[in-house]
């Protein structure tokens, strides 16, 4: 079991490849459609995921998929199911099994997340589906006196107990504790928050008896916050992002894959690329796992209609590309 677990994890972070999170939750994904002027229904659900994964060469730079429940029991268009599809085409099925982030008792500015209750079960249906890798995300919010050590603790004991249970089901677990962007906060409040929650994520991991060489973490990056006054440089976050996880992850994990978190595209590559050029040897794999980054553009591109398919994947795969670069350092804008 735990031979196949480093397998899979080692494979979701291979050199030059990524995951493409496309694992939106129904009021997320329809958020972003009716921006658009995209119908949210089911069947455009289905038709927009078919498009993404249906792009030709994808598995070039894409390892593995994040799926949502919905789209792990759907077919393609062509009526094959999606996991079938992304196996028999080299990408790794993956489910988002967290059943999002809830308001914390007594803590009305915090998230925490929920989903433990009756897990065990679900990853074994997922396993059969042939799911072998899984997300869970805990939201991290910086304010005026929060993060709290309610919020962070019962956060990072949420990701172990979820990564435990992934791997007694034969599924890596993709750790996600993401600190968010939102605020005017600034990359050295960043910093702080983001180790100190890594920190607590492995210090629980470990409790849990988490193996390390058969998980991912997907963390944020230590970057400025949005509507920050002087926000910091793209050097400067890959060397405060690096410096953070020297300081937090065992040299045991395979991979880090991090999300984009609301940046733009272009800056979610240079950021990525520019971590594997400040002359440290890293210890892990430094990769992607981008759910915007990755996605917004090919979304405009497609629009909801079908006309428009083959354009959206060309979007799509070059942002892959930029990607599958940026990975091995190799990335300019150019
Ligand atoms: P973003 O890259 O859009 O932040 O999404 C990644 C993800 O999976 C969030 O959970």
């Amino acid at each position: 079991m735990s031979e196949e677990l480093k397998q899979i994890a080692k494979a979701m972070v291979a050199p030059g490849k990524g995951i493409l999170a496309m694992d939106e939750s129904h009021p997320t994904c329809g958020k972003r459609f009716k921006k658009l002027g995209i119908p949210e229904t089911e069947a455009m659900r289905q038709a927009y995921r078919d498009m993404l994964v249906t792009t030709t060469g994808l598995s070039d730079y894409i390892s593995g998929a994040i799926l949502f429940d919905e789209t792990i029991r759907q077919k393609l268009l062509d009526g094959t199911p999606f996991p079938e599809f992304l196996s028999a085409n080299g990408i790794i099925p993956g489910i988002k099994v967290d059943a999002g982030a809830k308001v914390l008792a007594g803590h009305e500015d915090e998230k925490v997340t929920e989903g433990l209750d009756g897990l065990r079960d679900r990853l074994a249906e997922y396993y059969a589906m042939g799911a072998r890798f899984s997300k869970w995300r805990a939201v991290i919010t910086i304010g005026d006196n929060i993060p709290t050590m309610a919020c962070l603790e019962a956060n990072a004991h949420g990701l172990a107990r979820y990564a435990k249970l992934s791997q007694e089901a034969g599924i890596v677990p993709i750790v996600e504790p993401e600190v968010l962007m939102d605020g005017s906060h600034s990359i050295e409040q960043s910093y702080q928050v983001t180790e100190l929650a890594q920190r607590m994520t492995f210090q629980q991991l470990h409790t849990q008896g988490v193996l390390m060489e058969g998980m991912v973490l997907k963390p944020s990056m230590v970057i400025s916050g949005a509507d920050a006054a002087n926000r910091a440089d793209v050097e400067t976050v890959a060397q405060q992002t690096v410096r953070c996880l020297m300081h937090t992850v065992p040299a045991a994990v395979p991979g880090i894959a991090f999300l984009s978190g609301g940046q733009s595209d272009t800056e979610a590559s240079a950021h990525l690329s520019a971590m594997h050029n400040l002359g440290i040897d890293l210890p892990w794999n430094l990769t992607f796992s981008y759910g915007r980054a990755l996605q917004q553009a090919a979304m405009s591109t497609w629009g909801g209609d079908t006309a428009n398919v083959a354009a959206a994947q060309a979007v799509l795969l070059e942002r892959a590309r930029c990607n599958g670069k940026a990975a091995l350092g190799e990335y300019s804008p150019d």
